[in-house]
C-alpha cells in the first residue's frame, strides 16, 4: 500500500483532498516558528475549517536559556505573534491559539500539558514537529543534551500526558513524528552513553541519535495501545528552514544543500553562509526539488509537507505505525535496522521512562 500523493503535489492540493478530514478536528502542532515546517503546516490546514489548531512556541526567555542560541549572533528567527500575523493575513478567521512550550524542560512540558488538558477541547491529532539540530553540547536543566531532550524526551513526556484525554471515550488519536532520514548517518543508537556523558564524543551524530527514538516510539505506541493509538513517522526531505541555523556551510554542502553561492544569489544566506537577520519574507523550499529543477523555487505553500498525509490520510488507517518517506510513500525500507524492531522499541521505551522519571502505561 502506498499513499496517492507524491512530491509533485502541492501542500494546497493535498489539504484540499483532505478537507473533510481536517474539518472539525483539533490539532496540536509543536514548533510553530514562521519559516519552519510547523507554521507552514498550520497555514495550509486552517483554510479547511479545523475546530482548533494549537501551535506551540518558545518565549524569548526559553530561547535565551539555550547556550547555543546565545552564541549564535547570526541566526534569525520569528516570534509566535509574527507567525499568527502571517496565518491570519492568509486566513483571517483561522481558529488558532498559541501554547508556550519548551520541550527541553520536563517541568515546562508538564505545565504546558496541564494547560492543554484544562482546555475544553479534545485533541485529535498531535504533530511532534519541533526540533533542533547541530547545536553545541548544551545540557538542559534536567541534565540531558539539548538535542535529545527537545527531539525525543520532551515529546515522549508530552505524549504520555496528553494521551489519556485524547483516547477518552474510545477515540483513536493520531500522532505524527517529524523524524529524519539523517537517522541513517549513524550505525546504531548510542545505547552505551545516550546522554553524552563522554562529552568529548559529542558532535554531528547527536542529531541522528535524537531522531532514532521517534522511529522506535511510533510503532511501540501502536503496539502497546493495542491499536488504540495510531502513530506515524515522516521524513520531510531536505527543506531550507531555520533548522540549518547551526550548520556551517561545508556541513550543509555535505548534507546535500545547494552551494552557498546559490543560496546567496537568492538573498537567503550571506556569503559566509549565515542566515541573515531579517530575510525578505521566509522560505520553505524543498531542496531536493530545487536541485532537480535547477532553479525551481516553489512558493511557500507549494511545498508539500508529508506530515499532512500522516495526519489526515484515511488510507493510513490500515497501516498504523508506518513511516512515510519524503517521496510520500509508506516506506519501511527507509527506516534503518538500528531504528526498528521489538527489542529496540522496548529498550528505548524503558530508557525513556527512566529519563522522564515514571512509567508510561497505555
Ligand atoms: N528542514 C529539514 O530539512 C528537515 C529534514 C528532516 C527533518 N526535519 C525535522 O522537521 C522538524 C521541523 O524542522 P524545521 O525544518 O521546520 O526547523 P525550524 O524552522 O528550526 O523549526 C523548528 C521548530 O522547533 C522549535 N523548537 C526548537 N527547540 C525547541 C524547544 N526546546 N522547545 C520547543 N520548541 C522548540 C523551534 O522554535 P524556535 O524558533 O524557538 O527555535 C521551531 O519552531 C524538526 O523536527 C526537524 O528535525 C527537518
Amino acid at each position: 500500500m502506498s499513499t496517492t500523493f507524491d512530491q509533485k503535489c502541492t501542500g494546497i492540493e493535498v489539504a484540499e483532498a483532505f478537507s473533510k478530514e481536517i474539518r472539525g478536528k483539533t490539532i496540536l502542532v509543536t514548533g510553530g516558528t514562521l519559516g519552519g515546517l510547523g507554521a507552514e503546516f498550520v497555514k495550509t490546514i486552517v483554510k479547511h475549517s479545523p475546530k482548533l489548531v494549537i501551535l506551540t512556541a518558545r518565549t524569548k526567555a526559553n530561547r535565551a536559556q539555550t547556550r547555543g542560541y546565545r552564541s549564535m549572533v547570526t541566526f534569525f528567527t520569528y516570534w509566535i505573534d509574527e507567525t499568527f500575523d502571517a496565518i491570519r493575513q492568509d486566513t483571517p478567521e483561522a481558529p488558532v491559539r498559541s501554547l508556550i512550550l519548551d520541550l527541553s524542560s520536563l517541568k515546562d512540558v508538564r505545565r504546558a500539558a496541564d494547560e492543554v488538558n484544562a482546555y475544553g477541547v479534545t485533541i485529535d491529532i498531535l504533530v511532534h514537529n519541533a526540533g533542533v539540530a547541530g547545536c553545541p553540547l548544551d545540557r538542559t536543566e534536567d541534565g540531558f543534551p539539548l538535542v535529545l531532550a527537545t527531539n525525543h524526551i520532551g515529546p515522549f513526556l508530552l505524549t504520555k500526558l496528553l494521551l489519556p484525554k485524547m483516547r477518552a471515550e474510545g477515540r483513536i488519536p493520531r500522532i505524527v513524528f517529524v523524524a529524519s532520514s539523517a537517522h541513517k548517518f549513524v550505525d546504531t543508537f548510542r545505547w552505551d552513553d545516550p546522554l553524552y556523558l563522554k562529552e568529548d564524543e559529542y558532535g554531528p551524530a547527536s542529531y541522528p541519535d535524537s531522531k532514532i527514538p521517534s522511529y522506535l516510539f511510533a510503532p511501540a505506541l501502536v503496539r502497546r495501545s493495542g491499536g488504540g493509538v495510531h502513530a506515524y513517522t515522516v521524513c520531510p526531505g531536505i527543506v531550507y528552514t531555520q533548522l540549518q541555523r547551526y550548520l556551517a556551510p561545508e556541513q550543509k554542502q555535505k548534507m546535500g544543500y545547494p552551494s552557498v553561492v546559490r543560496l546567496h544569489e537568492r538573498g537567503w544566506e550571506s556569503q559566509d553562509g549565515n542566515i541573515p537577520h531579517r530575510p525578505r519574507g521566509y522560505h520553505i523550499v524543498c531542496i531536493e526539488d530545487l536541485d532537480n529543477t535547477g532553479c525551481g523555487f516553489p512558493a511557500e505553500s507549494d511545498y508539500l509537507f508529508n506530515a499532512l498525509i500522516a495526519a489526515f490520510d484515511l488510507q493510513l488507517f490500515d497501516a498504523p505505525g508506518a513511516h512515510i518517506s519524503s517521496a510520500c510513500k509508506i516506506a519501511p525500507e527507509d527506516v534503518a535496522e538500528h531504528a526498528k524492531g521489538l527489542d529496540l522499541e522496548e529498550r528505548m521505551w524503558a530508557l525513556s521512562e527512566g529519563w522522564i522519571g515514571g512509567k508510561f502505561e497505555l
